[in-house]
């Protein structure tokens, strides 16, 4: 292979493994961002704030309870301005609309729901409404199920911190060079700001790790 070659293909390598974390932030009553875009491979990261929280995958047509098979993180709870010990992790496997919400008490009666990979604008709204028409409890399956719970280290531990900032951006890039693979993760943390500049972050910041790991893979290689 000569070296064009070499750095094509490590390029196109470093495309397929350019899976990122979209960061969530679970608070009273909202999710931020409610409405994200993700790729197969990538990974929602749900932080929960006080007080007692949980994010529940959702059924369309039955609004506030579970899908079947729900991914859940059961709840979190935390006092205090800082952030639950435990973050959950959920991999997004397909681009198929996904809708989330949290199982206390009548939040996602009252909108406390998050939606991915949506089609249209009116999907999200509908849930929204038929949730608030059904005015019901939350529904909590038995067990955290379609997830990993891990110690959350997004470093966010005041409330001012996250109302306050447009956006908290974590950049992490790990490249396992042995066997001339290159894998590129980019970590993206959102406050306030709207969840498509959060997710243009995401891609920006996933373009520059992938021509990092190019480059880095061209470097290795000359
Ligand atoms: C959190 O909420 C759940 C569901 O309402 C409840 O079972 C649990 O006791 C609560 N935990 C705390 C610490 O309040
Ligand atoms: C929902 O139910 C609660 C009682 O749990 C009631 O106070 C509230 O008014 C109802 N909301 C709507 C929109 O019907
Ligand atoms: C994706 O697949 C994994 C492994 O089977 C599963 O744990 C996870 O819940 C799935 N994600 C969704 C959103 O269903
Ligand atoms: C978290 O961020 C604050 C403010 O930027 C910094 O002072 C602190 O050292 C950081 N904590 C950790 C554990 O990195
Ligand atoms: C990036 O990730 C690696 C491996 O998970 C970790 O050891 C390192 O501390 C991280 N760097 C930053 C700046 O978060």
């Amino acid at each position: 292979m000569n070296t064009l070659a070499k750095y094509v293909a490590l390029l196109l390598l470093a495309c397929m493994a350019a899976a990122k974390d979209i960061h969530v932030i679970v608070s009273s009553f909202k999710f931020e961002p409610d409405t994200i875009k993700a790729d197969a491979g990538d990974v929602l990261e749900f932080h929960f704030k006080a007080a007692n929280h949980s994010v529940v995958q959702g059924d369309f047509a039955n609004p506030c309870q579970p899908s079947a098979g729900a991914f859940f993180s059961g709840f979190r709870p935390v006092t205090g301005p800082g952030i639950a010990p435990d973050a959950f992790r959920v991999t997004i496997n397909d681009t198929k609309p996904l809708i989330f919400y949290c199982a206390q008490g009548k939040y996602c009666a009252n909108g406390m729901a998050g939606i991915v990979n949506t089609p249209t604008d009116t999907l999200f709204v509908g849930y929204k409404a038929a949730a608030q028409a059904a005015n019901r409890t939350g529904v909590a399956p038995a067990q955290v199920a379609g997830g990993v719970l891990a110690p959350d280290t997004l470093n966010v531990t005041t409330s001012t911190a996250i109302t306050t900032s447009t956006a908290i951006v974590v950049s992490n890039s790990t490249f396992t060079t042995a066997t001339s693979t290159a894998t590129a993760t980019v970590s993206v943390g959102v406050g306030t700001g709207s969840s498509s500049g959060a997710n243009n972050v995401a891609r920006e910041l996933g373009v520059g790790a992938i021509i990092a790991a190019a480059v880095l893979g061209f470097v290795m290689m000359v």
